[in-house]
């Protein structure tokens, strides 16, 4: 495959793709925006999260798209529904009823055209209280922090610099256990994209990069626990835990978020 197309690694291990190939990224993340869009409609109290999760799906089969996470490493569902203290990979329930004030991260992964688009934002059923609010605006803000830094010539620990100085400053922690990765025609590649680090620190950013950035930000403690159904992390402390994912990909000048909602629902405000 090498040789046929400009597609190569570089010398962090770190693929640079092609400028054609920013449009399969497109389409992908768009597609993934487009489900978190339509399914915030459905998330009110009262409703089961495998039910979000059976919404997604048929969308993602009505398009003809394909689910990344059904059947990786035997996930069965859709999407990841985290509520609360859940920090990611919550798995979805029949038996997981939403409760007015809960704040849930949706996450979906899709495959079209063999590209991935990875993109999860943060929800409320009913009213959010005063104290959820503020770390979901903390936490998308330091998305969107990070992603400012993503351009030619910065380094991958600038982006986890400014996410990490932004939270801790704001008395929150970052989830040090869970990382964004590099993707594209993979779901999971190089490299680990941490949400801490130190400036001009770790690989230098090149055009053609295609990453996930999707910091997890807690109200207490950074550290994590799996439970028992091998999946689902929660927050040692059972403090309130938000997430973010936008796919980027690098550019000349900057980046470009794949996965911008197309309604601009990508913040839990656009309600109000
Ligand atoms: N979408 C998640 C991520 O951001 C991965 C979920 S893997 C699953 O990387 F199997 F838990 F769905
Ligand atoms: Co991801
Ligand atoms: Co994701």
């Amino acid at each position: 495959m090498e040789g046929q197309t400009n597609r190569r690694l570089n010398k962090d291990g770190i693929r640079i793709h092609d400028p054609a190939d920013f449009a399969g990224m497109r389409k992908a993340g768009q597609l993934a925006a487009e489900i978190l869009d339509m399914i915030a409609d459905h998330v009110v109290p009262g409703v089961a999260t495998a039910e979000l999760d059976k919404i997604a799906h048929d969308h993602i089969e009505a398009v003809g798209a394909t689910s990344a996470t059904i059947g990786y490493r035997g996930y069965q569902h859709a999407t990841c529904i985290s509520v609360n203290h859940v920090v990611c990979h919550g798995i979805p329930s029949p038996k997981k009823l939403l409760r007015e004030g809960d704040i849930l991260n949706i996450d979906v992964t899709v495959v079209v055209d063999g590209w991935y688009g990875d993109t999860s934002r943060m929800f409320a059923a009913g009213t959010l209280n005063r104290k959820a609010e503020r770390l979901v605006n903390i936490t998308h803000d330091a998305l969107m922090l990070g992603i400012e830094q993503v351009k030619p010539g910065n380094t991958f620990g600038d982006i986890g610099a400014a996410i990490q100085k932004y939270a801790e400053g704001e008395r929150c922690s970052v989830v040090r256990d869970f990382c964004g990765h590099g993707l594209g025609r993979v779901f999971h590649s190089a490299p680990n994209v941490l949400h801490y680090g130190r400036w001009g620190a770790g690989p230098k950013l090149e055009p053609g990069m295609f990453f996930t950035i999707e910091p997890m930000i807690n109200l207490g403690r950074p550290e994590t626990k799996v439970l028992a159904d091998d999946w689902t992390a929660v927050t040692r402390d059972k403090s309130l835990s938000a997430q973010f994912e936008h796919s980027v990909g690098v550019t000349e000048t900057g980046c470009e978020i794949f996965t911008l909602s197309p309604a601009g629902r990508f913040h839990p405000t656009w309600k109000s």
